[in-house]
């Protein structure tokens, strides 16, 4: 049996697209324009995607999926707009990011076009729970992003402030596309909380190997600029655990160096980080992550569809897009 995750849904995902195209449409051509650009920019979908083979596995026979998941990008898509106005970062999915190409205003009023697009979605929905999980979700994950102003050029390098944002800005989108595909398939408590975990920690080994990539990647895959976390002044826990790796010397150098934000010091910075062990610390505690999402899934009946979750929990491990 064929366990390609995007092969199996690829009549689900072709509808996801349709539907896209068709949710940013306005009568506004530049709001369409804009979003446009990104949303045909190739994203991975992989929290769509989620939502639809969870649903699926969990038995969802009925006709609201492509819509709960097309609100989900939708949301994701609007909160990368937004991002990338916040963190000034010059590329997104391998071109010009909408601040760049265009200027701030388009970044902040077109990321709220696209978030009003997904509510619009999101109300049309019939069943009120998701409705009030997804609003929930989008009020923590923004949430999140204001708290990691905080973090920001903060000396305190903690691990558990870094996992408290990462937990809000990224897995608990994660979560509210596993929960809302359980809630949607109608299936009891325990296992909706099942879907939630799995979704959350998928979220957190997925923005782990994101911070990871970010010193150690490729930007031809990754289609972002390699090094701009430090540069931009985001503490994330390769930093964090090569501060606690290295000895006085290099641990300076990474502070000052950090604090200064110059490019010119990046290559040091990167040596430095691979050489004290912290990518591998990192992909270890993706890996712990990644293994929790597996004995979740041991939760499920087995299908084909579940096979699918597996493997996209196998890829993440090693991901370089
Ligand atoms: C980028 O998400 C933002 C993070 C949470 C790291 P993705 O890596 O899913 O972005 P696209 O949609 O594939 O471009
Ligand atoms: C994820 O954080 C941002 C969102 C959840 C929107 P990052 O800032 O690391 O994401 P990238 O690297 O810009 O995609
Ligand atoms: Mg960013
Ligand atoms: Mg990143």
């Amino acid at each position: 049996m064929e366990s390609s995750p995007y092969l199996q849904i690829e009549a689900e995902l072709s509808e996801l697209e349709q539907v896209l195209q068709k949710s940013i449409h306005s009568d506004v051509e530049l709001a369409t324009e804009v979003s446009a650009y990104i949303v045909n920019s190739g994203g991975k979908r992989i929290r769509p995607t989620l939502t639809v083979l969870l649903a699926k596995t969990l038995n969802y026979q009925g006709q609201e999926l492509i819509n709960l998941a097309t609100a989900i990008e939708l949301l994701h898509t609007a909160t990368l707009i937004h991002d990338d106005v916040v963190d000034q970062s010059e590329i997104r999915r391998g071109q010009m990011s909408i601040h760049n190409k265009w200027d701030n205003a388009h970044g902040v009023l077109v990321g709220d076009f696209v978030y009003s697009k997904a509510f619009q979605l999101m109300a049309s929905l019939s069943n009120k729970e998701i409705i009030q999980t997804l609003a929930d979700s989008t009020n923590r994950i923004s949430e999140g992003e204001v708290l990691q102003l905080n973090f920001l050029e903060s000396s305190a390098f903690e691990e558990s402030m870094y996992f408290e944002i990462i937990g809000r800005k990224t897995a608990e989108l994660f979560k509210a596309a596993t929960v809302t595909a359980a809630i949607l398939a109608d299936v009891d408590e325990r296992t909706i909380n099942t879907a939630g975990e799995f979704g959350f920690s998928l979220g957190i080994a997925f923005q782990l190997r994101d911070d990871l990539l970010d010193y150690s990647g490729k930007e031809t895959k990754t289609g972002k600029k390699i090094g701009k976390d430090f540069l931009e002044g985001k503490v994330t826990l390769p930093l964090i655990k090569a501060l606690e790796l290295t000895e006085d010397k290099e641990s300076d150098f990474l502070k000052s160096a950090f604090a200064k934000g110059d490019r010119k010091d990046l290559t040091r910075v990167i040596q430095i980080i691979e050489k004290s062990g912290a990518i591998r610390d990192v992909q270890k505690e993706t890996e712990a992550y990644t293994n929790k999402c597996m004995n979740l899934l041991d939760k499920f009946d087995n299908s084909i569809y579940k096979k699918c979750l597996e493997t996209i929990v196998i890829g993440l491990k090693k991901r370089a897009t």
